[in-house]
Parts: structure tokens; sequence; C-alpha cells
């Protein structure tokens, strides 16, 4: 981890706090701001020695530019983490996350660090070791919404210089638990330390990672989170006897098998009768 004497940002908001990574880095960020501002449309918890919360809706356009007031960085975790109904995903993800970018640009934000996920490039085939630069292949709306928000911070960069980190996150959890999470599972302490690493890394114009551990079986080429001085800890290699004991080869042909994406490229249209999908 980064040396720190003392902390060096003034404001740091982190979106979707209440959240299994929101609460990961609400602890880890503790000592990199002199204040957190905290927001979830679900409950906080206790008002913690420098932090302010706001719950609120993303989709509330006037709650989010109210919590940016004398923010200077922010993490953009809040939304829906998986596939939904097309409203929700259009209120949460994409109108949601319009209005943190436009908020943090009438507030002069140095950067927005924006959790994207594999499931921008998910229809990529298992087989295939992909880079930052290949065209996005989402494998779902929710994927269409990482898409989406990837591309908004381009345009926020291009045209007003607000700076970007869109991570795309494989699989964060404690551990991994299905053959994919072999190559997809980023440790929550190699998560950290990324978000870490976007921070304090002085410029980063606008750039786009993979989250990941250190795991020998790997869909991704991360040359450019090398820049960041993104060095991960962790692997799933340590659970890789586990779960080849608890879960079953797959039919390779299987689109949860063939694409990255897994499950949520396999899965038909949210909305479709579950039966018929
Ligand atoms: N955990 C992973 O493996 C993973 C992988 C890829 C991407 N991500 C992304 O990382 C982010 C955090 O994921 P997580 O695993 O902590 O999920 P999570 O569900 O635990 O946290 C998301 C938080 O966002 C909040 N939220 C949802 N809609 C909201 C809205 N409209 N307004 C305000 N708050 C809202 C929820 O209340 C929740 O606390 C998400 O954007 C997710 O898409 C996570």
């Amino acid at each position: 981890m980064t040396d720190i004497s003392k902390p060096p940002f003034k404001n740091i908001l982190i979106t979707g706090a209440a959240g299994a990574l929101g609460s990961v880095l609400r602890e880890s960020l503790r000592p990199y701001a002199e204040q957190l501002t905290l927001s979830d449309r679900a409950p906080l918890g206790e008002v913690r020695a420098n932090e302010r919360h706001f719950v609120c809706d993303l989709a509330d356009r006037n709650a989010v530019f109210d919590m940016m007031k004398g923010v200077d960085m922010v993490i953009h975790l809040g939304g829906a983490p998986r596939e939904n109904t097309f409203q929700v995903i259009l209120d949460s993800n994409i109108a949601g996350s319009y209005h943190i970018y436009e908020a943090a640009r009438q507030e002069s934000v140095k950067r927005v660090i924006y959790a994207s996920s594999v499931h921008a490039i998910g229809f990529y085939e298992c087989t295939q070791t992909i880079d930052a630069n290949v065209p996005q292949r989402p494998d779902s709306l929710y994927g269409v919404s990482k898409t989406f928000v990837e591309n908004l911070s381009r345009y926020y960069f291009d045209k007003f210089g607000l700076e970007s980190m869109c991570v795309r996150i494989g699989s964060c959890f404690p551990k991994p638990v299905d053959r994919r999470m072999l190559a997809t599972w980023l440790s929550y302490d190699d998560f950290s330390h990324l978000c870490i690493q976007a921070l304090m890394t002085p410029s980063v114009g606008h750039m786009i990672v993979y989250g990941n551990s250190n795991n020998s079986a790997n869909f991704w080429d991360n040359t450019q989170a090398g820049y960041l001085g993104y060095h991960p800890k962790d692997s799933a290699d340590a659970y890789r006897a586990e779960v080849y004991a608890n879960t079953p080869i797959g039919d390779p042909r299987h689109p949860a098998v063939r694409f990255q994406g897994g499950q949520f490229a396999a899965d038909g249209h949210f909305e479709d009768d579950p039966n018929n999908r």
C-alpha cells in the first residue's frame, strides 16, 4: 500500500457506500481523505468521525448535486450490480451515472473512479486474451449500462478534462466459488489497492483497466494497469482445489462456459417469462 502521512484528499465521495465493495472502501480509504462523503439509498449506519452521509437515490438529480459539493475525488459504485429491468438499469445506472458526471463537472472534481464490469466485454470468448482497447461487447442490459458510462466518462474527459479510471471488475467477492472465477476473481484487498493507486496516480486522463487478482487463469492483458503501479497480491490459485472439488466441469460449448461474461451471456432477456428465456 502507498505510504501517506496526512490525507492527500479533502473529500472523497463513495457512491454505493452501503454495498459490499463500498463497505470495503469505507474502511480502506479512511486515511486518504479529510472527509469521506458516503452515499447510498440504503441506510449507511452510524456517522463516524470523518464522514458525512447522503441517503438518496442516484436518479434524484438535485440530491446528487448536493452530495457533490466540496468533493475532489469520486468512487462511483452505486447502482444495480447485475441484470435487472430496463427501467431499473435506466434510472440507477444510466441516469444516476449521468447525474454523477454532470455534478462532478460542475463542482470541478478532479477524477471519477468508476466500477465498470467484465459484463461490458462479456461476449469475448474465454479462450481469448483481450486488452482494454478492444471494442465493447456487452452481454446484458447491465453490461450495456457499463459501456454507456465508459463512453460517458470518455466524453467528459475529452470535452471537459474530467479524468476517469474505469475499472472492469471481474468477480470481487471474499473468495472464488466457481471455475470462471479462477480467472476473474479480485480479492477485497487487491480491489482496495487498485482504487488507492487509481486515486494516487498524479494523472490518468481517461483509462480503462481490468480488475482481477494475480490469477494464473486470466482473460485479460492488463498492461495499462501497470502504469498505476497496481500489483495484485492475492490469487484465485489458492482456491483452485476447493473450486474443482465443489463444482462440475461445464460443457465448453455452453454460453456460460464459453464467454467471459459467464451466466450473464447465457441468460435471456430479463423481462421475458423466465420459463421461456
Ligand atoms: N462485486 C463484483 O464482483 C462486481 C463486479 C463488477 C462490477 N461491480 C460493480 O461494482 C459496484 C458495487 O458492487 P457491489 O458488489 O458492492 O454491489 P452492492 O449491491 O453490494 O452495492 C451496490 C449499492 O448501490 C446501491 N444502489 C443501487 N441502486 C441505487 C440507486 N439508484 N441510488 C442509490 N444507491 C443505489 C445499493 O443500495 C447498494 O448498496 C456496482 O456498480 C457493480 O456493478 C461489482
